[in-house]
């Protein structure tokens, strides 16, 4: 009997060998935990449908962000829920706006070990819960939009973030925002472009914790169609043209193509972002016993580092902080 002379397994036989060949390593440095902070509440609220994710108060975000420190996470990415939406929403760009509070509260606490992202949009501040404004007809409209996102941009540049992420999928609005910084005098604000980010239905968990409810349609007018992946490099070509410092595709998993034609396309930094329903799934999955919830968040995540992104944004950040160490 031939016998190949190839023969993998010789370098599977032990641990040592496994992680000497191993190819990717999903390392504390590759992580960025998604937080949120709300206005008006005296605790933090658990969010039943993200297991171990809450609503933080301002002091409780200040804690949480000196213990992500502590576990050397790099990053932290920061979503308000106001107490008061409006049509326009108009606590995106408001100074006294909870999430320029909590930036400025979480410059004190960290200074410039953390890098402190805040996402960029107004559908948790609209009233309507669409990431822009309206036209007669009911539709986004785009340009409109647009000058929302640079008022929310300098308002967060002048409170303390290092870099604001755009999420509505507005086009231009990389270029938009750019310029809006630039003009302000927040040239050394980076900019994390939302770049190929899809109409998922995986966002669920996302909006029960901004408090979002679409009043009438969807996002499918803006957020790009999950048939589509040369569609998404338009989007990045586009965002990187528009002075995008890094872009990030979302969700993660079920894109892990659009995460290596990225990869392919730019040398910005790539980030993907394993979102809400990404998290629930395996956190229902494990609670019953079915699955062994972190090893799958571990595979999971080394597959999205693997598909060619060099940072995650996951609600699993602190815990896989722990387990991966410093
Ligand atoms: C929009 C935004 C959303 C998410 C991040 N930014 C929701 C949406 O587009 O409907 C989703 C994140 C997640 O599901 O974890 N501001």
């Amino acid at each position: 009997m031939a016998f190949p002379a190839q023969r993998p397994r010789r370098l599977r036989r032990s641990g040592a060998l496994r992680r000497l060949v191993a190819e990717t390593t999903l390392r504390t440095d590759d992580l960025i935990a998604p937080l949120f902070v709300r206005e008006g509440i005296a605790e933090p609220q658990p969010v039943p449908s993200l297991p171990g994710v809450v609503q933080h108060t301002v002091p409780s975000l200040r804690a949480e962000a000196k213990q992500l420190l502590g576990l050397g996470v790099p990053g932290l990415i920061l979503f308000g829920v106001p107490a008061r939406k409006d049509v326009e929403g108009s606590e995106a760009w408001n100074p006294d706006g909870i999430v320029q509070v909590a930036l400025r509260e979480l410059r004190e606490e960290v200074g410039d070990e953390l890098v402190l992202m805040a996402d960029l949009c107004v559908d948790e501040y609209t009233d309507h819960g669409h990431c822009g404004v309206l036209d007669a007809d009911g539709a986004v409209d785009n340009d409109a939009t647009l000058a929302l996102y640079q008022q929310a941009a300098v308002a967060q540049a002048a409170a303390g973030a290092h870099v604001c992420a755009p999420s509505g999928m507005m086009d231009g609005q990389v270029g938009a925002i750019r310029s809006a910084l630039d003009g302000a005098g927040h040239s050394e604000v980076a900019i994390l472009a939302y770049a190929a980010k899809y109409a998922s239905a995986l966002y669920g968990p996302f909006r029960d914790a901004v408090d979002v409810t679409i009043r009438s349609g969807d996002r499918k007018g803006y957020q790009q169609d999950w048939r589509n992946v040369r569609e998404a490099m338009t989007e990045v070509l586009a965002d990187v043209a528009e002075g995008a410092d890094m872009v990030m595709v979302k969700p993660a998993v079920t894109y892990l193509d659009v995460i290596a034609r990225s990869r392919a396309a730019v040398s910005v930094p790539l980030g993907a972002y394993h979102v809400s329903g990404e998290y629930a799934m395996i956190a229902a999955a494990a609670a019953r016993g079915w699955i062994d919830g972190p090893a799958v968040a571990l595979e999971q995540l080394t597959a999205v580092k693997r598909a060619g992104a060099d940072f995650i944004l996951t609600y699993f950040a602190a815990e896989m902080a722990e387990a991966l160490g410093g």
